[in-house]
């Protein structure tokens, strides 16, 4: 119950590449997107690192030195408020995020990163990690100052690695009421089987993304366009239904 004695609501946000394109972050798919052009094999896999680190190396000091010029946009501080407003008035509420960007924090957000995160390196060797921006020269790896391996890794998630958070985020998708998807093609599994695992549970469902996701289903609420038009004002109707 909230403190008004309504019943408490669980809302779990799941947001991708598209609530940070507003920003100015190129997504991942379509004209423009990070893997045009691009086979995610030669960049985004365990196995690209032992063939060629310095390429897979160049290509994420490239986007960790890019995150600086980025801001967070009405997309990211609706989330944040909304979060705010409807934990004081005693839902339940998660922020799930497929991005590596920082965005989210920026915005005030305490997101589950769980593809990782740019702004964090990781030692193989010894587990070590470090939170770091400052290193971004893409021609210099960056030594582990605890055990000396000669380079750390970005800690993201590749292809073939398996996400974070898993355990945490089945639980969420079992419990919540509400499950709201920004800015995700539908693609990338586990995260695309997150809407039907919300559905299951008898949750009501929202999308919004500018084009049709692939996961999308009848029974969603799909809010089509650009997540700075839309969401601020479907989060302040939600947060009137919550009464918040
Ligand atoms: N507002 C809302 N949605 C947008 C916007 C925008 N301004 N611009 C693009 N989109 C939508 C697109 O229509 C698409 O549905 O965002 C989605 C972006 O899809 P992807 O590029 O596939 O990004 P995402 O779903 O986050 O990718 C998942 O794939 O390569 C991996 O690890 C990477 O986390 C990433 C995962």
């Amino acid at each position: 119950m909230t403190p008004s004695g309504a019943r408490a609501s669980s809302i779990l946000f799941l947001t991708g590449a598209g609530v940070s394109a507003d920003s100015g972050i190129p997504t991942f798919r379509g004209a423009g997107g990070l893997w045009e052009g691009r086979r995610v094999e030669e960049v985004a896999t365990p196995r690209a690192w032992r063939a060629d680190p310095a390429l897979v190396w160049r290509f994420y000091q490239e986007r960790r030195a890019a995150l600086r010029r980025h801001e967070p946009n009405a997309a990211h501080r609706a989330i944040c408020n909304f979060e705010r407003r409807a934990s004081v008035a005693g839902h339940a509420v998660r922020l799930v995020t497929q991005n590596v960007d920082d965005l989210h924090e920026r915005a005030g957000s305490r997101p589950l990163h769980m593809h990782g995160e740019l702004a964090r390196l990781r030692c193989e060797a010894c587990a070590r990690i470090v939170l770091d921006l400052e290193h971004v020269d893409p021609e210099r790896f960056v030594p582990c100052s605890a055990c000396g391996a000669a380079r750390l890794r970005p800690d993201v998630v590749w292809f073939g690695e398996l996400p974070y958070f898993l355990d945490e985020i089945e639980r969420e998708l079992d419990t919540c009421t509400v499950l709201v998807s920004i800015g995700t093609s539908g693609i990338v599994h586990p995260a695309a089987g997150f809407l039907a695992m919300a559905r299951a549970s008898g949750a009501r469902t929202i999308v919004n993304s500018l084009d049709e996701p692939e996961n999308l289903a009848a029974e969603d609420d799909f809010r089509p366009g650009r997540a700075i038009d839309v969401v601020p004002a479907l989060l302040d109707e939600l947060a009137r239904e919550l009464g918040c």
